[in-house]
Formats: C-alpha cells, structure tokens, sequence
C-alpha cells in the first residue's frame, strides 16, 4: 500500500510545524554556494505545502527566517530575501487554486520594505481562503515573542486592564503572535539536528517532536507522510497514563 494510504484521515494533526533545516550542507555536498540550497528548497515547500493541503491538514507553520539568520553574510541574507519576494508573488495564484491561506508571524517589521508590501498583498489577496492556513515565520524566534507577550501582558496590568491575580494560560497564548492559530500537533525538524531552536516554545508544549537526516531540499511529500504515519503511531499522554487514555470510561 502507499504511504499516502496508510494514513487515518481521522487521526490528522490539525497544526504541523516545520523547521526547514539543510539547505546550506546540501548544496556544499555538490560543490554549490548555499544560496544554491535556498534556491531548491523552493520546490520543497511547494511540496509540503502541497502534501498538507491536500490530506487536511489545517494549518502549517514554516521557519523560514528566525531572528538568528540575520547575523549571516550580507550577501546571503538579501538572496534569502529576494528569494522570498519572488516566490510569494509566484505562487500568489497556486495559494488561491488551492485555497490556501497565507499568513506570517514574527518581527516582519524588520523585513526589506519590498518583502513587506509582498507579503501584505498576498495575504490580503489570499484571506478568504479556507483549506488551509500556511504560516511563514520570518524575523522570529519565540523568545522574542514571549517577549513581547510580557510586555504586552505588564502593559495591560499597569494600565488597569487586568489583575495580576487573572493572568494565566489564556492570557498568554493571547498575547503570542499565534493566537489566532491551534499549538501545532507534530513538529518536523530537516537535516538531522534535534533541536528546537528558539521556535515556538511555548506553542510546542505538547507537540510529537519527528526528526529526519533529509535535508530540506531532499524533502518531498513521501517524507511528509513518513512524519504523519510515526506522528499516528503515537501515544499521546498529556501527562496522564497510557490506562487513562486506553480507557474509553464505558
Ligand atoms: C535552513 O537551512 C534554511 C533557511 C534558513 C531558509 C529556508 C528558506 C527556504 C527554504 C526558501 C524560501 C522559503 C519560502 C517560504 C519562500 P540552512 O541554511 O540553515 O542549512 P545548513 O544548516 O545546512 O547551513
């Protein structure tokens, strides 16, 4: 049986998380600049994005910028950003074919002017799409956005707005950039590191962590699926014991 079959269209992660990592070994496997992994790394989200949408997947979140990667050469961080532009204004009518829905979270303020107008018109152009939400994280990192959260939260306090003693969980996952979204069920690591690297800390709380040696440009929806089947053959305890989960209570 294919992959793709053998996955319980019942049993679906709603929000899958990538950290899209790689790039830069794959092409220096071939004698190739980094720019060169970027480059193909392209077609890679294409695939996931495609994979994703069409099992039912909800929503999906991409690292394709952290905050970090702006201490990278001059030269690479521009290409990563043209890179960017380009692909956002290509792929603007494929989103719209497949009724996908874009949205970004991070510091996008500290994107390239262009890279922001980009990114604005195809979410505008893209906003009543209802398939799938694709999340691209740019300029972020989750301390940055707890950070902010903090803020946000002591700022409402002080001006009267709410009392220390009511701050809790909700108020905290109001304060994320992700709000509007679930925590992400499964998330996807490339390249063979196990680390979370300053992504999503708090949203992936709960999330089944799946690792693969692939770089990301080597990803294609065969290795999505692999993520989805072990994802499936997990036991999901949220703290309590496998009896209690096991235990239909009838
Ligand atoms: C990590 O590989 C990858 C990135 C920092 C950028 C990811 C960007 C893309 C796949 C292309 C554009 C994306 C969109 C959404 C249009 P790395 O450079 O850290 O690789 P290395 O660990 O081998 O050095």
């Amino acid at each position: 049986m294919e992959l793709k079959d053998q996955i319980d269209l019942n049993n679906l992660p709603k929000h899958v998380a990538i950290i899209m990592d790689g790039n830069g070994r794959w092409a220096k496997q071939q004698g190739k600049a980094r720019v060169f992994g970027h480059k193909n790394g392209v077609q890679s989200v294409r695939e996931v994005t495609e994979a994703g949408a069409e099992l039912g997947i909800k929503y999906m979140t991409l690292y394709a910028f952290s905050t970090e990667n702006w201490n990278r050469p001059k030269f690479e961080v521009a290409a990563l950003m043209t890179l960017l532009v380009s692909t956002i204004r290509k792929e603007i009518a494929t989103l719209n074919k497949n009724q996908i829905r874009l949205q970004t979270i991070g510091n996008v303020n500290m994107l390239p002017k262009a890279a922001q107008r980009e990114l604005s018109e195809a979410i505008e152009r893209t906003k009543n799409n209802s398939r799938m939400t694709l999340i691209l994280a740019l300029s972020y990192s989750s301390k940055w956005e707890i950070l902010e959260a903090v803020k946000d939260i002591a700022k409402q306090a002080v001006d009267g707005k709410i009392a220390v003693e009511d701050i809790d969980e909700d108020s905290i996952k109001h304060a994320l950039s992700t709000k509007d979204f679930p925590d992400p069920e499964l998330m996807i690591r490339t390249s063979g590191e196990s680390r979370i690297s300053n992504f999503l800390l708090w949203q992936l709380a709960y999330a089944e962590l799946f690792f693969t040696p692939v770089f990301w440009p080597d990803f294609r929806k065969k290795h999505f699926y692999e993520a989805i089947l072990n994802f499936q053959n997990r036991e999901r305890r949220f703290g309590m014991t496998s009896e209690q989960i096991t235990d239909t209570g009838n």
